[in-house]
Parts: structure tokens; C-alpha cells; sequence
């Protein structure tokens, strides 16, 4: 039988943090066949709900599940990790600047990355959820240099998991006959999904759409704007979307993607497609023996490259701004 593995999820008492460690403790996260042990963190006054989610763990009767830290203890939540899926955060209240909320979180992933730096299994894979994703994970970099840097990705499967839903709905087929759907760029809603090397059953999706309108304009916007949507249909954020999409982002990047299909994650910039080097991007990877590696050699028309363009600009004001905050 397999060792058991060490899965950290941070924020583990709220919205995301409540669909996501079921999915964990049932395999999805990382196969049916892997034993894990859960460390689940948050902060104080979320204490009391926090043992709540373990007792129902407890009660749930998991096979898998070999154990359960339950603490406001970052060292102890840390310790001897092999996965971190990073969810928690501050989220951003009404009539509050950017800065401040940046502030918030350059904070606490300064002080998450140390802790992961010191207490963390050699090798840990981490994965950053919480907003804004892509600069928490460059902040989390910064202050964990011994954990290598191709270890620190952050999640942009959910809005690559809505385009191949988008382009299902539209063409009527199984989304699991969509393929090679791209989000270019920041969690955010200048993120850019592309579909200009996306198939179903092999052909083009843009030959099967017919119709470059809507995908170069309504299609974008959706895609961009689903979690808007969802906050107001539901009046809570995407939850159990991004906690499926988390465990996509770290099964596939562990027990690799399937021949000829790639999946979008956030990881730091080498420069390829000319994005700058330094940001944590979102690009298409195809994952084997645990790491990822950037698919190179696609073409990026004139429409495209000014979207990536315009991605990488924001994500470098984010860095400033969240470099200027630890200051
Ligand atoms: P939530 O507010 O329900 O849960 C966040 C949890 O984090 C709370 O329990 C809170 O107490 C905890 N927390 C706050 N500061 C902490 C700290 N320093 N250490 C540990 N825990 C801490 O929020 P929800 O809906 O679960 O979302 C979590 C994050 O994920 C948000 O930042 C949200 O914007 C982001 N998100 C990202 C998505 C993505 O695709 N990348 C998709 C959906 C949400």
C-alpha cells in the first residue's frame, strides 16, 4: 500500500474549502488508489467551524482519509505537506481600495511561503486558489526560494474548464470531446480564452462554431465574466466548480495529461509566447512524471497577441502594486 500523502488546503472552513476536502478525501484529488492524510488551516475566529468540517470528515468514514489536522497553527498546518492548495484569503469587502485588499494578502502569503519554506516536504507542489491568484503564487515564490519555482502554480483550470463548457452548450456535444481549450493570462477578467486551437472529435472548434463574432466577442466575455455570474445567480462565489477544477489542476500536473491534450495552468513565466518573464501566466501545459511543461510552437494571431498583450500588462501592475505593499 502507498504512504499516505500530506494535503494542506488553507481558508478549509469556508465556501471552497467545504467542497474541496470531501473531493480530496475521496481520491479525486490525487487517485483512488492514494491514501491522504488532510491539514486543513484557518484562522481564529473560524476555529470553531473548522473542527465542525473534521467531525463531519470524522462521520463521513472515508477510506482514504489516514488522519486530520484541524488548526490555526501555520507551522503545524505546514509540516511535512506534500500539496498545498492555498485558499485562503482576504476578500475583497465593498468600498475597499485594491491596495488595502493587496496589502491583506501580500501579508499572509509572505508569512504562508516562510512557513512552507521551513516545515514543507521536500519537493511540495502548491497550488494558489485564493484571488488574486496569480500574484498571491508570485508573492508565495518570492518568500519560499528553496521550494523550486515550477512548484508554484496557481488555478486558472476553472475558467479553462468553463470555455470547453461554453463551446459544449453551444455545439451540443460532450464537453468531454472539447479539447485544447486555452485561458492566456490572469485569473481575472483580463484573462483571454482561446479557442483558435481548440477541437471537438478532432476538427476546429472555430470551423464547428462558424461563427467568429461570437467567439472573438460573447463567448470572451462569458468566460471572463462567468464568476460575476454565478455570484449572482447564487449569491455566493463559484465553490464547488473551483474546488473540481483545484483537484483537475493537481491530478493532472501529478499523474500527467493524456497524450495530445492540454490543460491551462498559472505558472511562472520562462518569456515563452514574448509574456514576460517573472509573472505567474496562465498557459496550455501538458504535465508528465509530476511536472509541466509549456506547450510551445502554437500560433497567436494579430487579435490574440494583443489580448495576451493585454493580460501580462495587468499582471505586471498587480506585481508592482503587491511589491509596493511590502514596503
Ligand atoms: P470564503 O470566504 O468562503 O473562505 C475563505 C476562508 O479563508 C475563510 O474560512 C477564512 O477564514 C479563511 N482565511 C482568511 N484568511 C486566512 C489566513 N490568513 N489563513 C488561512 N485561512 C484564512 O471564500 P471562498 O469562496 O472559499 O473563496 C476562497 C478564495 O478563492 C477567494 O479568494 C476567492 O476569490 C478565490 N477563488 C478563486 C477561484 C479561482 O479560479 N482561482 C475561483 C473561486 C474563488
Amino acid at each position: 500500500a502507498k504512504e499516505p500523502a500530506r494535503v494542506l488546503v488553507t481558508g478549509a472552513a469556508g465556501q471552497i474549502g467545504y467542497a474541496l476536502v470531501p473531493m480530496i478525501a475521496r481520491g479525486v484529488l490525487l487517485g483512488v488508489d492514494q491514501p491522504v492524510i488532510l491539514h486543513m488551516l484557518d484562522i481564529p475566529p473560524a476555529a470553531e467551524a473548522l473542527n465542525g468540517v473534521k467531525m463531519e470528515l470524522i462521520d463521513a468514514a472515508f477510506p482514504l482519509l489516514k488522519g486530520v489536522v484541524a488548526t490555526t497553527d501555520v507551522v503545524e498546518a505546514c509540516t511535512g505537506v506534500n500539496y498545498a492548495v492555498m485558499v485562503g484569503g482576504f476578500p475583497r469587502k465593498e468600498g475597499m481600495e485594491r491596495k488595502d485588499v493587496m496589502t491583506k494578502n501580500v501579508s499572509i502569503y509572505k508569512s504562508q511561503a516562510s512557513a512552507l519554506e521551513k516545515h514543507a516536504a521536500a519537493n511540495c507542489k502548491v497550488l494558489v486558489v485564493a484571488n488574486p491568484a496569480n500574484t498571491n503564487a508570485l508573492i508565495l515564490k518570492e518568500f519560499a526560494p528553496s521550494i523550486p519555482e515550477k512548484n508554484i502554480t496557481c488555478l486558472t483550470r476553472l475558467d479553462h474548464n468553463r470555455a470547453l463548457g461554453q463551446i459544449s452548450e453551444r455545439l451540443n456535444v460532450q464537453v468531454s470531446d472539447v479539447k485544447n481549450a486555452i485561458i492566456w493570462g490572469n485569473h481575472s477578467s483580463s484573462q483571454y480564452p482561446d479557442v483558435n486551437h481548440a477541437t471537438v472529435g478532432g476538427k476546429p472548434v472555430r470551423e464547428l462554431v462558424a461563427d467568429d463574432k461570437w467567439l472573438n466577442g460573447e463567448f470572451i466575455k462569458i468566460v471572463q465574466q462567468r464568476g460575476a455570474a454565478i455570484i449572482k445567480a447564487r449569491k455566493l462565489s463559484s465553490a464547488l466548480s473551483a474546488a473540481s477544477s483545484a483537484c483537475d489542476h493537481i491530478r493532472d500536473w501529478v499523474l500527467g495529461t493524456p497524450e495530445g491534450t492540454w490543460v491551462s495552468m498559472g505558472v511562472y513565466s520562462d518569456g515563452s509566447y514574448n509574456v514576460p518573464a517573472g509573472l505567474i501566466y496562465s498557459f496550455p501545459v501538458t504535465c508528465a512524471n509530476g511536472e509541466w511543461k509549456i506547450v510551445q510552437g502554437l500560433s497567436i494571431d494579430e487579435f490574440s497577441r494583443k489580448k495576451l498583450d493585454l493580460t501580462a500588462e495587468e499582471l505586471s501592475e498587480e506585481k508592482s502594486l503587491a511589491y509596493s505593499c511590502l514596503s
